[in-house]
């Protein structure tokens, strides 16, 4: 063979090795998880049909599909990152409505590698190291986005965080377009709060005594409320309202749904249902917790009630 011939060979070779891998059924992606579409499905009809089956009187989440479903799509090339903001007290939803998102969008869910999730108590705890966390958090997202484009950022307890932090990602959630060879456009990023929750709770009471119907709010009827998010220039605000007795009942028979049990017994309801606490003192008409903790105490009345009897033998 000739040395021309060899070099041919030698480019075919390389040719080959390059689409291999940038192919979606690479063996390599078959053991890790790669930036392709297996791996990043965006799979925004399971995210409405988990909201919509999931997710109890949270209408107004329906904005984040169609905010979610516009930036990923293959028809409109975003020209910044996405940005949502939630607001809400405690098992409103915020975190729920987080990990669905989460695994609608990678396969691999709140476990992809390219699924961050900052929780601001425990990662951003003492404001003396604010500069540190500043620098590390810069370097973790332009090094991430720039092994793959399609990352989700989700920032818990942002109220909870030295205030400061999240200035070291304002750049890169205004830059426009390319920035030193790093495309940030396509990244999103998610911030939950209680901050504003006791306006959206307040606002909610008096429309609820006023005879307003829940599914007649609109985003629109919230914006002064809480337009006061990490940054007051996210893409979107979503009020998360507060749970009342329809929708912890929902969310206690999902919770045996989710284990098996379809029909649960009124009085097995009941007792999930005793615990919670309601607020605010005056009406009552809200639960504390939304529908936190329900999921543990179900779990303990479907091991008390509903095991099935072949299982372990101490039932003979
Ligand atoms: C990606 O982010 C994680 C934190 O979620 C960080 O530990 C890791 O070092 C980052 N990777 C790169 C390449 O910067």
């Amino acid at each position: 063979m000739s040395v021309k011939n060899e070099m041919l060979l030698l480019l075919l070779v390389i040719i080959c090795i390059k689409y291999t891998y940038s192919w979606s059924y690479n063996p390599y992606c078959w053991l890790a998880e790669c930036c392709n579409k297996d791996a990043i499905p965006g799979d925004i009809n399971k995210l409405r049909k988990t909201l919509k089956d999931r997710v109890y009187g949270q209408h107004l989440v329906e904005t984040v599909v169609d905010a979610l479903a516009a930036h990923w799509s293959s028809h409109y090339k975003p020209s910044k990152a996405l940005t949502l903001s939630f607001h809400g007290w405690a098992g409103s939803g915020k975190n729920y409505v987080s990990k669905f998102i989460a695994e609608s969008l990678y396969k691999r869910g709140t476990k992809s590698k390219h699924v961050h999730h900052f929780i601001g108590r425990i990662h951003f705890p003492l404001e003396e190291h604010t500069e540190m966390y500043k620098e590390n958090l810069y370097i973790w997202l332009k090094g991430n986005i720039t092994n793959c484009a399609k990352q989700l950022f989700i920032f818990d307890q942002v109220d909870k965080m030295p205030a400061n932090v999240l200035n070291a990602i304002k750049p890169i959630i205004d830059y426009r377009d390319v920035v030193d060879g790093v495309d940030y456009t396509k990244a999103i990023f998610i911030f939950l709060s209680n901050t504003g929750s006791g306006l959206i709770n307040e606002y909610y009471e008096e429309q609820w005594n006023k005879g307003k119907k829940r599914e007649e709010l609109r985003l629109r009827d919230f914006e002064n409320l809480i337009a006061q998010g990490a940054f007051n220039e996210e893409d979107h605000y979503i009020p998360f309202l507060p749970m009342q007795e329809s929708h912890v009942i929902e969310c206690i028979r999902d919770e045996f749904r989710q284990r098996g049990v379809m029909g649960p017994s009124p009085l097995h309801i009941n007792e999930a249902f005793e615990f919670i606490q309601w607020g605010p003192d005056h009406s009552k008409l809200f639960s504390k917790t939304g529908c936190k903790r329900i999921s543990a105490k179900v779990g303990v009345l479907v091991a008390k009630y509903y095991r099935p009897v072949n299982e372990g033998n101490d039932e003979l």
